[in-house]
């Protein structure tokens, strides 16, 4: 793992597809891929059958920013959109000034849900138990009957407003109203990796929701390898990559946040290559997949060569074998029909990868985890960024890395 500083986009984008092409170019003709400096290792069972640990985890997350929609749902004032963040009702509501502001979906009577779904607040939010009204920036506007309801401070009495910013296309919340959100100092230099995504011109095609029973750890594990691309994707993905070759690298405070990216089968061409420099400088998209892992739950993925972006999040279940993830599958605002067409195949191919190949390895995980016959799993070298994960949650939680050396001394697979 290396750790890749940048502090304003510039010509990033295209020296950032320089260097990675020429990282994967290398990995293909040495036969390598990027390796953990730690080697295999093995993770305990406990941290996906541990009551305590998925406790603290789900702790985290009330403590940290995730990523609670993306700015194309609120595409302009008073719009609105309702989100289900575990278990916290949030409302995000986009101001006149063009600013994002979070509360709790509650009145503050008697804690009503004040809206539903997504769309625009006309005049104001009105309570549909007893008709209370509030503005978009959460004031309180008016009770019904105030004589007979008794005195009350109207100032007192507006919404809970929860921590909110908004980055690179992404709305963040902290689901904790008493914690200050630093989102700049969250994200550090891996705020560019962010913008690189363009996620701004993006809107939202479609949300899928995947709630299989299994702990939100091995969900995410699946993201960030490319190991299992030809295998689990032989249907869809696998023809267009070489699978199992791929560069790691960490970003941002404690390098949380994780970037892989996925060669693409073009690069064994760009490998035979005898001039290395003419392939780079004719580079027109980057001839790897991009998966960004936005710490501790999402998951952007966005490769180049293809109109396409996937925003997906993980949460913890109320149970350690529990996880809800769901994927938003979004196009470019301005795509036409034509370009909706061409990408038509990676579309379905995508969303059925995801939905019905990575995911139809989870039951058969999470029997495994929870027979107790299994008390570790395997993570390879080249599977990096999984043990980075585990380590930057263990770690989030007050806890130590919990992965230990893989034994090596019957026989290695060398
Ligand atoms: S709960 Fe909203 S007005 Fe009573
Ligand atoms: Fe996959």
């Amino acid at each position: 793992m290396t750790i890749e500083s940048a502090t304003n986009t510039g010509d990033l984008p295209e020296r950032t597809r320089r260097a990675l092409t020429l990282r994967h170019i290398e990995h293909v003709r040495a036969g390598t891929t990027d390796v953990h400096p730690d080697g295999a290792r093995l993770v305990p069972a406990s941290e996906y059958l541990d009551p305590d640990v998925a406790a603290a985890e789900r702790a985290l997350m009330r403590t940290v920013p995730l990523v609670a929609a993306l700015s194309s749902e609120l595409p302009g004032p008073r719009t609105y959109r309702t989100e289900l963040l575990q278990d916290v009702p949030v409302m995000l509501i986009r101001q006149d000034d063009g600013s994002v502001k979070a509360f709790l979906n509650s009145c503050s009577h008697r804690g009503a849900k004040l809206l539903e779904g997504a769309g625009q607040i006309q005049k104001r939010i009105s309570c549909s138990y007893h008709a209370w009204t509030y503005g978009p920036a959460g004031e309180l506007r008016s009770v019904t009957q105030p004589a007979k309801f008794g005195a009350i401070d109207f100032c007192d009495n507006g919404l809970v407003e929860l921590p909110c910013a908004e980055r690179h296309g992404l709305i963040f919340v902290v689901l904790d109203p008493t914690i200050e959100m630093d989102i700049d100092v969250f994200l550090g230099d891996f705020a560019v990796q962010l913008q690189m995504c363009d996620l701004d011109v993006f809107a939202v095609e479609e949300l899928q929701n995947l709630p299989h029973g299994v702990n939100w750890k091995v969900a995410l594990c699946g993201y960030l390898e490319s190991y299992h691309v030809k295998t689990v994707h032989a249907r869809t993905l696998a023809p267009s990559f070489i699978g199992n070759v791929s560069t790691h690298d960490a970003f941002g405070p404690e390098g949380r946040h994780l970037r892989t990216t996925w060669s693409m089968n073009v690069v064994t061409e760009m490998a035979a290559a005898p001039d290395v420099e003419t392939v780079l400088d004719g580079l027109e998209a980057a001839p790897y997949n991009t998966v960004l892992y936005l710490w501790p739950n999402t998951i952007i993925t966005a490769p180049d060569f293809v109109g396409i972006r996937f925003i997906t999040r993980v949460f913890p279940g109320r149970e350690p074998n529990e996880q809800l993830t769901d994927n938003r599958i979004m196009l470019p605002a301005d795509m036409s029909a034509d370009e909706r067409a061409a990408i038509g195949p990676f579309y379905e191919g995508a969303r059925v990868a995801l939905a019905e190949e990575d995911y139809a390895q989870v039951p058969g995980i999470n029997a495994a985890v929870q027979s107790g016959f299994r008390d570790s799993l395997l993570i390879g070298e080249n599977e990096p960024s999984v043990t980075e994960m585990h380590r930057s949650l263990a770690r989030a939680t007050g806890r130590p890395d919990p992965d230990q050396p893989a034994p090596t001394a019957q026989r290695s697979v060398r």
